[in-house]
């Protein structure tokens, strides 16, 4: 690669172009010399430079006036300015205005060599951006879903085949994988699209309100309630409806919603009215629906109804080539959103970013990107920029930091601790869920529970 790369040495001093032209050729860089400004530009017309090292103090045309003429007429040359120790202000002045660096005089080789070799590679990935971004914007830009790992190509895939149906779709993936998302890219590209796509949390109504608020009510029909209100099934009529959280449906709505898929009808709370709908309906769920049916927390038959298309959508660390695309997007739309001149990602940050195991998977790498442009400043994304458990973040280090030197024993029985109480945590600290999902008897997990004095974290989140 560094065979391709053409370097253009502007100095008035003809010792400097030498030795400069010198060490260049000796990196295998293509190196040519101007000794001003005028003859710079007219190499600059001729050939393809990737990069140019210009003197500051020149006569004629001195450094400052060339490096404006070529971010004019060649952007893509980067520029490093060399400068004698007197003229560091306006070598700060030239890096403000978009210069790669700069380097005073008199300078070491070793530091002009690294400098040209960091500029080069930074422009590479720069290229290799606008390239991606290109992929990006020709094949997924129309859902805003970024991401091509075989993982995604299969969701993509799915919500192509879909899209033109109105089966009811089942999305499963954890929190932040991007649910919502792909149900909206479903609905988009349906011809269902002209309608209204309709979002209905299950989670965040109790039993009583998600009912009205799914299928409305008649006057008077429960205490305030004043007027007939119509429900999301009759807004999204024609449309689409999102079931979000759907796990979190009680037993009698899970009834109500099993015969709106089967008769494609409903009344409104207090109403005897029969209506009569026409919905795609879309279910989302971060909870294993199996699991729930085994202890009986959520029903056999509306699984099967819901589940006609599965979509799955992996964890963020189960396909971390999506990670640099991401990365890319939200570091672009960031940019723009906060007014920043974030262009580029270092090596180190990206590898930072993509070793990561993303708990709260796209939403947190998003999150991330968004708070590290809006605190940062500058053109390239640092790991110093990152937040610092993720500069910090090596997997087998923290196990080592954590355990020490116990013996074994100790360690397996902490690593236990922590695995129960993630699966309590995970399935809301119901017991017998627990024991289910752990293959373990109920008996046994209330033991550990005890052993390892997790009753009283049981205790605190009751009280919550
Ligand atoms: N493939 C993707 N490309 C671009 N942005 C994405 C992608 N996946 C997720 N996002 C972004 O991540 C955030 C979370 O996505 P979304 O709300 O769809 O996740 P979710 O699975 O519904 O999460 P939750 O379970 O917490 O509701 C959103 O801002 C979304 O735009
Ligand atoms: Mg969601």
């Amino acid at each position: 690669m560094r065979k391709d790369k053409r370097i253009l040495v502007v100095d008035d001093e003809e010792s400097v172009r030498k030795l400069l032209q010198a060490v260049l050729k000796k990196e295998g860089y293509k190196a040519d010399m101007a000794e001003n400004g005028e003859a710079a530009l007219k190499l600059a017309g001729i050939n393809h430079y990737d990069l140019a090292v210009v003197d500051i103090r020149m006569p004629l045309m001195d450094g400052m006036e060339l490096f404006h003429v070529l971010r004019e007429k060649h952007p893509e040359i980067t520029v490093i300015v060399i400068t004698a120790f007197a003229g560091v202000d306006t070598a700060v002045e030239a890096m403000k205005l978009g210069a790669y660096n700069y380097i005073s005089k008199p300078f070491n080789l070793s530091e002009i060599k690294l400098n040209v070799k960091r500029a080069l590679e930074i422009k590479d990935l720069a290229d290799e951006v606008k390239l991606l971004r290109q992929e990006i914007k020709d094949k997924f830009a129309i859902n805003n879903m970024v991401g091509n790992s075989g993982k995604m190509q299969e969701v993509y895939k799915i919500i192509g085949r879909v899209a033109e149906s109105s089966a009811t779709v089942l999305i499963m993936g954890e929190s932040g994988t991007g649910k919502e998302l792909v149900a909206k890219a479903i609905h988009y590209n349906s011809p269902r699209r002209g309608a209204p796509m309709v979002k209905v949390n299950c989670a965040a109504l109790p039993e009583g309100l998600l009912e009205s608020e799914l299928f409305g009510h008649e006057k008077g029909a429960f205490t305030g309630a004043i007027d007939r209100k119509k429900g999301r099934f009759e807004y999204a009529d024609g449309g689409t409806i999102m079931l979000d959280e759907i796990s979190e449906m009680s037993p009698s709505l899970q009834v109500k919603l099993l015969r709106v898929l089967q008769e494609k009808e409903f009344e409104r709370v207090g109403g005897l009215d029969t209506i009569k709908t026409d919905v795609r309906i879309i279910a989302a769920t971060n909870r294993n629906l199996e699991d729930m049916i085994r202890v009986g927390t959520f029903r056999e038959d509306l699984y099967y109804r819901l589940n006609v298309v599965p979509i799955h959508i992996a964890p963020l660390r189960e396909r971390r080539e999506d990670i640099p695309l991401l990365v890319e997007s939200f570091l672009n739309k960031y940019s723009q959103v906060a007014g920043k001149g974030f262009k580029y990602v270092s090596v180190e940050a990206m590898r930072l970013l993509t070793s990561y195991n993303w708990p709260g998977n796209v939403r947190e790498l998003e999150n991330v990107i968004e708070r590290s442009v809006v605190m940062g400043s500058g053109e390239v994304l640092l790991p110093d920029h990152l937040p610092f458990g993720i500069q910090s973040f090596s997997p087998t280090e923290e196990l080592i930091l954590d355990f020490g030197d116990k013996p074994l024993k100790e360690i397996l029985h902490e690593v236990e601790k922590r695995v129960i109480k993630k699966a309590l945590q995970h399935n809301r600290w119901n017991r017998a869920q627990t024991a289910a999902k752990l293959q373990i008897s109920r008996s046994a997990l209330l033991y550990k529970i005890e052993e390892y004095g997790l009753e009283q974290d049981l205790d605190q989140s009751l009280k919550q």
